[in-house]
């Protein structure tokens, strides 16, 4: 027999009504009226090439052939470029940030080592290490550190064990980002302690300002790259990671995707990266106005409120905690009225009772519809009590 992992994930609770997280993915996907603010997506995106040239590449057939190992060359420049890391660096085409996260937690460390990462954080992340050694989950729910996990904290949590600190920038879930001078305290623990640096930007593009780890600590940062958020292209599974050429060149000894990343998908990254700058504004502003709606609304809810604001991601967490008002009452009620969120226990296992997690890059419409919904829960469910 087989026994399970040490690091198998735990089903985190699953919406009222439906026996697994499959069936309930399955539903919300298959239903095209629902409000997509449970996963930190973008349906901002008009006729913008991006489809159009995945279109094109299917009609000629593209995906009868293997692509290129690495990426197309095309898309690895137009990446790198992208965040200006041209010169000693070299980048890897992945399925999704997934893939990346997994490899540089498997490239960097040995049994005997420790990673630091946060609690609220992207859970997968801690899962992904676990399997390869331990991971020290630093507590950042309060106003003190900023919710985020700061050089301070990583000096008090670090030992000679530790190989690895990463950093969500901005930080899924809670919009939390790093100023430079916090970055280059970064790079100078890295360097005294001879740690590596996960900078995991999936969120960088809907961040006020953003700096970039690898300018600062080029040989010790893997840059973690998204096509999920910014260019709206989740269900491609398309992404990469950025690194010195040794550290790339030893991910390339324990790849699973041997042949490559899908044909189709990295046609439509290179249209996505190349039409950036005529849609990057729109979407940003759109999402950066959407907030402000969700704002006005937790503003009118006695006990409730928005840790982090603004958010430098897509998404922001709402505390209901003193309301009395549980987030899976919450999420419930609101996924009767069409709208699909998060509740905390995704992204929090001690904080995850507090708050609901909601993404806003939607059509605005859809957003005043949440405010109105949440605002109609927020009432409702406290009568219920
Ligand atoms: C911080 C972070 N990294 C990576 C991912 C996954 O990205 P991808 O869809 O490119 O695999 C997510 C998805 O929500 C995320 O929040």
């Amino acid at each position: 027999m087989i026994s399970r992992k040490k690091y198998a994930r735990e089903v985190k609770s699953i919406p009222k009504g439906f026996d697994n997280p499959n069936e309930f993915f399955t539903y919300v996907y298959n239903d095209q009226d629902i409000i997509w603010m449970g996963q930190n997506t973008n349906h901002l995106h008009s006729k913008d090439g991006i489809m159009e040239a995945m279109v094109s590449s299917i009609k000629k057939g593209d995906y009868a052939k293997y692509p290129p190992p690495d990426g197309f060359p095309e898309l690895q420049d137009l990446v790198q470029e992208d965040l200006g890391l041209t010169h000693g660096f070299d980048c890897l085409i992945t399925a999704g940030a997934t893939e990346s996260l997994y490899h540089t937690a498997n490239n960097i460390l040995e049994p005997e080592n420790n990673t630091l990462t946060c609690d609220p954080g992207y859970l997968i992340i801690d899962n992904f290490c676990s399997r390869f050694g331990e991971v020290r989950s630093i507590p950042i729910y309060n106003p003190e550190c900023g919710y985020k996990l700061t050089p301070q904290l990583a000096r008090e949590n670090l030992d000679e064990n530790t190989k690895l600190i990463c950093l969500i920038d901005p930080l899924n879930p809670l919009g939390s980002s790093y100023t430079k001078q916090e970055i280059k305290e970064f790079k100078e623990i890295s360097e005294e302690h001879d740690i590596y640096l996960l900078h995991d930007i999936t969120y960088r593009d809907f961040a006020r300002d953003h700096h970039l780890m690898a300018k600062y600590a080029p040989d010790r940062t893997i840059t973690i790259y998204s096509f999920s958020k910014i260019y709206g292209m989740a269900g491609l599974r398309i992404g990469a990671m950025i690194a010195s050429p040794e550290l790339i060149s030893s991910v390339r000894t324990i790849l699973i995707n041997d042949l490559g990343t899908n044909v189709v998908s990295q046609k439509g990254a290179i249209a996505a990266v190349n039409s950036k700058y005529e849609w990057l504004d729109r979407i940003k502003d759109t999402t950066r106005s959407n907030q402000e709606i969700i704002k006005k609304a937790v503003d009118q809810v006695d006990g409730a409120f928005i840790p982090v604001y603004p958010s430098d991601a897509n998404m922001l967490a709402i505390d209901i905690y003193d309301t009395g008002i549980k987030p899976s009452e919450l999420a419930d009620y609101l996924l009767e009225r069409g709208i699909f969120t998060r509740e905390g226990t995704y992204t929090s296992k001690l904080y995850g009772h507090r708050y609901l997690r909601v993404s806003f890059s939607i059509p605005t419409e859809h957003v005043k519809y949440f405010a109105e919904c949440f605002l109609e829960a927020m009432d409702q469910l406290k009568v219920e009590k």
